[in-house]
């Protein structure tokens, strides 16, 4: 058998597994309370985050809607998606969310999500960040 074909066979099971219930991620369910937990407290109505890049992620359309220069997620792709990129570690360290740069490590706020998390956030994206 062809070494693509049988890699898709073999990761097929994984994906939908990874995607929960009825084979999709929520936003409702699975997105919202993280970025409730580990975001809102600066990009809430009155947080530094918000103050700073106009990102306002309290519900689904404000994050979608992206900060003052455009959306930060692009649906079904989460390697375009600038909001995966910053909690993914793929950019540079000052802009890294939440922040876990030098600075925020010595002041006892720096932290990354966990790997879970950030898998979760990026199937949501890939599976075209629905308000579902
Ligand atoms: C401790 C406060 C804080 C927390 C917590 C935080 N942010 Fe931010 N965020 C900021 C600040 C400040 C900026 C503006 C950074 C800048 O432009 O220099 C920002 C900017 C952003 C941007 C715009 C980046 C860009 O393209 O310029 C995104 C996307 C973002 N945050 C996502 C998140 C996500 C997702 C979370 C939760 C996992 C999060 N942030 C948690 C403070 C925070």
């Amino acid at each position: 058998m062809d070494t693509t074909l049988r890699l898709a066979l073999l990761l097929t099971p994984v994906m939908l597994m990874n995607g929960c219930g009825q084979g999709g991620v929520s936003f409702s369910d699975d997105i919202q309370p993280i970025f409730a937990k580990s975001c809102i407290s600066c990009h809430g109505e009155t947080g530094e985050g918000a103050m700073a890049s106009d990102y306002l992620m309290t519900d689904y359309n404000g994050v979608m809607k992206g900060t003052s220069y455009g959306p930060v997620v692009v649906p079904g792709s989460r390697m375009s998606s600038s909001l995966y990129l910053v909690i993914a570690g793929k950019t540079a360290p000052e802009i890294r969310m939440p922040p876990h740069n030098d600075e925020s490590f010595a002041e006892g706020r720096g932290f990354m999500l966990s790997a879970e998390t950030i898998e979760m956030v990026g199937l949501w994206i890939d599976q075209g960040a629905k308000n579902n």
